[in-house]
C-alpha cells in the first residue's frame, strides 16, 4: 500500500535575483515496507525536497499526498497531526543535549498532550527497542555518535508513524556505527512495516539499504530504479559517477596497456553472479579476457556483480563472446577513457551493448 505519493512537486529559492531551483517537478511513491533511497551530490536538493514533505518548506507547487490527503492543502491543525505520523532522523542527530536519554524519546509525546502514565510504558518500550534500557539516565553527550542516533531512531518512532524520513543519518558516523545505525533502520522496517525515504550522498549507504533508489541531479531525479538494475545498469552520468567500476575503480597505469583492445563494463545478476561465465567464454570463443576491477554488492534484493574486462581476440570472436554473455543476461556497457567531461580521469560509459 502506497504511504506516500508526490506529484510535480517543486522549490525554487531567489538569489541575488535568480532562481534557483532547489526541486524541480519531483514525481515518486514510497510503499509500506519499503525503504526509497534519494541520493545525489551535494547541493542536488535533497534536504529541501524532504523539509517539502512534512511541510516545514512550503513548496511553490505540486500535490504531497499522504493518509489520503494532499497536505499541500492542509491548514496548520491538519499539518500539525500529520506530522506527528512522519518521524524523522538527521545527521546531527538534533537531540536536546540538556535533556536524558528518557526525556528525549518522552518529547514528542508530551507534546502530543499524552499522559505520563502513558509515556512512562511507551519510552520504555521504545527503549528497550533501541537496546538502550541501560541509558535511560544519561545525556546525549554521554552516548557514542551511533546510540545518540539510536534515540532519534526512538524519538521518530514514538508517535508510531507510518514515514521515517532521514537526511543524512549516518553520515556524521564511523563505518562501524554507520552499520549499526543501518541494520538498526532495516528492523524497524522488516518489524514495523513502515515505508522510508533514506536521503544519503554515500551510494554504499543507499545500497546497504534500500529496495528502490532515485538519483538527484539539479532538483530533478535524473534516474530511478530497484536497486539492482541500478547498479548493473546506471544509465545516467551521475549514477555512474556514484557507482563503482566506471571511474575512481580502474587505475591509471592500465590504461597504456589498454589503448588497443576495446574495455567493457560487465553487470552481473544474483543468478549469474557466481557461474564461471567469463572462462566458459574464453574457451568457447578464443578470446583472452583480461580483468581490470570487479566487486561484488550484496543488496537487499540479492547479489550484483560487475568486472571491468578488456576482451582481445578476432573481431567476430569478441563479437560472438559478448553475445552470448547478452543471452545469459549479463548487462554490457562499452566503456572508453575519460574525455574530460567527468574529471577526465578514469573510463567512461560509452554505448550499451545488445
Ligand atoms: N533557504 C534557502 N535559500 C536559498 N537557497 C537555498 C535554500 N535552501 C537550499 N538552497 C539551495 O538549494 C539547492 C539545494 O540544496 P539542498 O536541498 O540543501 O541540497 P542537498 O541536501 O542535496 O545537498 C542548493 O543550491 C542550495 O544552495
Ligand atoms: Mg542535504
Amino acid at each position: 500500500m502506497c504511504v506516500i505519493r508526490v506529484e510535480h512537486l517543486r522549490k525554487s529559492f531567489l538569489l541575488d535575483k535568480t532562481a534557483i531551483h532547489a526541486v524541480d517537478d519531483v514525481s515518486f511513491s514510497v510503499d509500506e515496507g519499503e525503504v526509497f533511497g534519494l541520493i545525489g551530490l551535494s547541493g542536488a536538493g535533497k534536504s529541501t525536497l524532504v523539509r517539502c514533505l512534512n511541510l516545514l518548506e512550503r513548496p511553490d507547487s505540486g500535490e504531497i499526498w499522504f493518509d489520503g490527503l494532499n497536505l499541500v492543502e492542509q491548514d496548520d491543525s491538519v499539518l500539525r497531526e500529520k506530522r506527528c505520523r512522519m518521524g524523522i532522523i538527521f545527521q546531527h542527530f538534533n537531540l536536546f543535549m540538556r535533556k536524558t536519554v528518557w526525556e528525549n524519546v518522552a518529547y514528542p509525546l508530551r507534546i502530543a498532550g499524552q499522559r505520563t502514565k502513558e509515556i512512562i510504558p511507551r519510552v520504555e518500550e521504545l527503549l528497550d527497542y533501541i537496546g538502550l534500557s541501560a541509558h535511560a539516565r544519561s545525556y546525549p553527550a554521554e552516548l557514542s555518535g551511533g546510540q545518540q542516533q539510536r534515540v532519534g531512531i526512538a524519538r521518530a518512532l514514538a508517535m508510531n508513524p507510518r514515514l521515517l524520513l532521514s537526511d543524512e543519518a549516518t553520515s556524521a558516523l564511523d563505518p562501524v556505527n554507520t552499520e549499526l545505525v543501518l541494520s538498526m533502520l532495516r528492523k524497524v522496517v522488516d518489524d514495523l512495516g513502515i515505508a522510508v525515504i533514506l536521503i544519503t550522498h554515500q551510494m554504499e549507504v543507499a545500497k546497504a539499504l534500500c529496495d528502490r533508489i532515485a538519483v538527484m541531479e539539479n532538483g530533478k531525479i535524473v534516474e530511478e530504479n530497484t536497486v539492482e538494475e541500478l547498479f548493473l545498469r546506471p544509465r545516467h552520468a551521475v549514477t555512474r559517477r556514484m557507482i563503482r567500476g566506471f571511474d575512481e575503480d580502474i587505475p591509471l597505469e592500465h590504461f597504456a596497456d589498454l589503448t588497443s583492445a576495446p574495455v567493457y563494463r560487465l553487470g552481473f545478476r544474483s543468478q549469474t553472479v557466481t557461474r564461471p561465465l567469463i572462462s566458459d567464454i574464453s574457451r568457447r570463443f578464443n578470446v583472452d579476457a583480461n580483468i581490470l576491477a570487479g566487486n561484488i554488492n550484496a543488496l537487499v534484493g540479492g547479489d550484483v556483480g560487475y568486472l571491468v574486462v578488456s576482451f582481445e581476440g578476432e573481431e567476430e570472436a569478441v563479437c560472438g563472446a559478448l553475445s552470448s554473455l547478452h543471452e545469459d543476461g549479463v548487462e554490457i556497457l562499452k566503456l572508453e577513457p575519460g574525455n574530460g567531461q567527468n574529471n577526465g580521469v578514469g573510463l567512461h560509459a560509452k554505448e550499451e551493448v545488445r
